[in-house]
This record gives C-alpha cells, sequence and structure tokens, in this order.
C-alpha cells in the first residue's frame, strides 16, 4: 500500500470522527486507567518490589530470548504454580500480556470440526484469536442464555463429535456488567461445552482476596480455561491462563504468540509476583472502590447500562457528541474517554468511565454533578 493511500484511509476515519490518536498521561483525574485499586501508583508496591530485586538481583536484566529457548527460568514456573494456586486451578502458563494468551488460546486449541459460541461483546483479542483459528465461530446475544442454549442445542447434532467452546467475560469491557457465570456453567455442563472465562476486569476486585470471579462463585470445576491479566488491577503487566497440565502442555507446544516471542524479563515478573503478594491483604481498596461504585449507581441511575463494576458507561448518542462531552470533562480536570463506534455498535457510544480505590468521593461528586447536567 502506497503512503497516499494510506493518507486517503486515515482522512476518511478522520471524516467519520473516528480518528484514534496518542496521549500522554496529564494532571487530570484519572476516571480513565485500568488500575482500579491503584497499584501502579502504589508506594508500597513500587518499594516492595524494589527490595524484592535488590535482594534477589538477577543475572540478566533481559529474559533472553522466548521461554522455550533461553527465557525461562525457575522463577517463572514457580510464579506460575504460585498464582494458579491462588486461583485454584491445576496449572497456569504465563504470556506477555492478555492479548497475546487469548490469542494463542484461541487459535490454537478449538479444531477445524469445533465451535467457539461467544458473546457478541467479547474482547477483541478473543476475536482476534478466534480469526487465526479454524474452527466455526459464532456469537449469541450479549448476557442472553436462552440464545447461547439455543445455539448449544443446534451445534449438538446427534452423533456430532464435535468440541464446543463457550468464551465469556466476567467482568464486560465497555458496559461494565456482568456475566450471569453460574447459569452458563449450567448450560456448558447440559451440553458438554468448554467454557472459558476472561477475567481481565474481575482480577484483583471481585470476590475474596480479589481473586476474580470464578473463585468467588466456587466454579473451579466447570472452567476449560481462565484468563487473569496482570495489566489492570494488579497494576504490572502480562497475563496467565489457568487450566490443566495437558492444556498448559499443548500450549506451550501449539501457542504461537506463546512460542515466537521473547518472554517477560525478570522485573516483569518479580513485579508481578510483588502484586499478587499484595493483593490479599488488599480489602481496604476494594471497600473504597466499592464504596465509589455505589455512589456512581446509585447518583446515576438510569442513565447507565446496570453495572457493579469499576467500569461504568454514559450512553451519550453519535460519534460526535460524545467526543464533545469527552473533551469538555477533560477540559475540567477529569481524564474521561468516549468510546466511539464501531467499537461498540451505533448508537450506544458512550463516555466510559473507571473508578478506582483512590478517587476520592468529592472527586467523583464533582463529575456526578457535571455528568447530570450535561445528560438532563
Ligand atoms: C476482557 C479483556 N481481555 C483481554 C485483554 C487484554 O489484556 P492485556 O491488556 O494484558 O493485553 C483486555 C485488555 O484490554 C480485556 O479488556
Amino acid at each position: 500500500m502506497r503512503e497516499d493511500s494510506l493518507r486517503r484511509r486515515l482522512d476518511k476515519r478522520k471524516e467519520l470522527g473516528m480518528l484514534r490518536t496518542l496521549k500522554v498521561h496529564s494532571e487530570m483525574v484519572d476516571f480513565c486507567s485500568n488500575d482500579y485499586l491503584g497499584f501502579a501508583r502504589s508506594p508500597i508496591l513500587y518499594k516492595k518490589i524494589e527490595d524484592y530485586c535488590s535482594q534477589n538481583r538477577p543475572r540478566l536484566a533481559g529474559s533472553t530470548g522466548s521461554r522455550l529457548l533461553a527465557g525461562n527460568s525457575t522463577f517463572v514456573e514457580e510464579l506460575e504454580k504460585s498464582i494458579a494456586r491462588f486461583h485454584k486451578a491445576p496449572s497456569g502458563l504465563i504470556f506477555n500480556s492478555g492479548y497475546d494468551a487469548n490469542i494463542g488460546l484461541f487459535s490454537c486449541v478449538p479444531q477445524r470440526n469445533d465451535l467457539v459460541l461467544y458473546d457478541e461483546y467479547i474482547h477483541a483479542s478473543i476475536c482476534d484469536g478466534m480469526r487465526l483459528g479454524k474452527a466455526e465461530t459464532v456469537s449469541f446475544r450479549h448476557n442472553d442464555l436462552e440464545d447461547a442454549g439455543r445455539k448449544m442445542i443446534s451445534a449438538r447434532n446427534p452423533g456430532n463429535k464435535r468440541d464446543i467452546f463457550i468464551a465469556v467475560e466476567s467482568v464486560y469491557s465497555m458496559d461494565g456488567d456482568r456475566v450471569p457465570l453460574q447459569e452458563m456453567a449450567k448450560l456448558c455442563e447440559r451440553y458438554n461445552a468448554k467454557l472459558i472465562v476472561d477475567e481481565a476486569h474481575a482480577t484483583g476486585v471481585i470476590g475474596a482476596g480479589g481473586a476474580g470471579l470464578v473463585n468467588d462463585l466456587g466454579l473451579e470445576e466447570a472452567c476449560f480455561a481462565r484468563l487473569h491479566t496482570f495489566g489492570k488491577a494488579l497494576g504490572c503487566h502480562g497475563a496467565i491462563l489457568l487450566g490443566s497440565d495437558v492444556l498448559r502442555n499443548y500450549l506451550i507446544n501449539f501457542a504461537r504468540s506463546f512460542i515466537y516471542t521473547t518472554a517477560l524479563p525478570y522485573h516483569a515478573l518479580a513485579s508481578v509476583k510483588c502484586a499478587y503478594e499484595l493483593l490479599p491483604g488488599a480489602d481496604k481498596d476494594r471497600m473504597e472502590l466499592n464504596d465509589r461504585i455505589r455512589q456512581f449507581g446509585e447518583a446515576m441511575g438510569v442513565h447507565r447500562p446496570l453495572s457493579t463494576s469499576p467500569i461504568q458507561c454514559v450512553i451519550i448518542p453519535g460519534n460526535e457528541n460524545v467526543i464533545a462531552v469527552a473533551l469538555q470533562l477533560q477540559h475540567d480536570g477529569y481524564d474521561i474517554r468516549p468510546i466511539l463506534s464501531p467499537t461498540v455498535p451505533r448508537g450506544k457510544e458512550r463516555l466510559r468511565i473507571c473508578l478506582h480505590a483512590f478517587n476520592t468521593r468529592e472527586e467523583a461528586g464533582s463529575l456526578i454533578e457535571i455528568l447530570q447536567r450535561i445528560i438532563r
């Protein structure tokens, strides 16, 4: 593609109000990041990592290779085991990011004659993984058990031995609502389907010690695989896929996003280890966060899709409208980003507001006041 055609495509995006641009961090109040518990900015975590790394000096700064070549260590293998234990899973495999993990899993596990049934709001990383895979893929309506059930029945023709995989998120990244996981697990049991749960936005936030929704509901045995990411509430980087020992070995052999990339360096893994050590004791942060969530929910009521998670949305239809409101809020000192179509369906454009343990009651209160004025 020549440069002028690249420019034409960019101009077209701009015309449609969909041009993406990078922004640097600002002094605005953070209502945008995934740092739900404030771990990424925690001086306690920072010091813990610093102390750990100075007491356990690595031989190498970088990992120097992929896990299958020079990049493996007993440190990463022990870390995988301890995270798997924390989440009550038999085994775990660390990937460089949640994106890599989903790409790896969905591209190599479901086979040509299999079916992946996925919630229509599923994350782009799962969509991209499915695109790279060979299985048939079918979406069901968001959180709609009847639709999912109907599609499982029609996929389960007598004599058809195909595997069916169901892909859901504990907390959906654009609406902040939860999957009805118990009911979904029952459906999977009834139709012998393999449940895959992306816990990216539940990790650290939901359940005792922030272990996630699956642990909270005691559904570990009902899951074929679970994803926990380290880049959101844990304030670090990377991700782990939890499942059986066989699944771990299979991914080591077939997940290309695991095989063909340099492994995470020691300091990234040490940060994850330290963050996991702090997580069970972060109840005060989780209480503070839940307080902000309640405050927002009570004040905004019907003006937002129902969410009991840190992700709260205010629907403002139309890309131009939602951009204008977001710019106004940024001008007033609140870092809030618009989510445009086609990332969300047309008419469902929204402000995506992420609440944090470190957002004060007053900060949330004055944001709510402005929002109420805008949407009145
Ligand atoms: C639901 C979900 N899954 C996976 C990912 C990818 O995780 P990571 O940021 O670690 O690549 C994200 C991140 O945006 C997400 O929201």
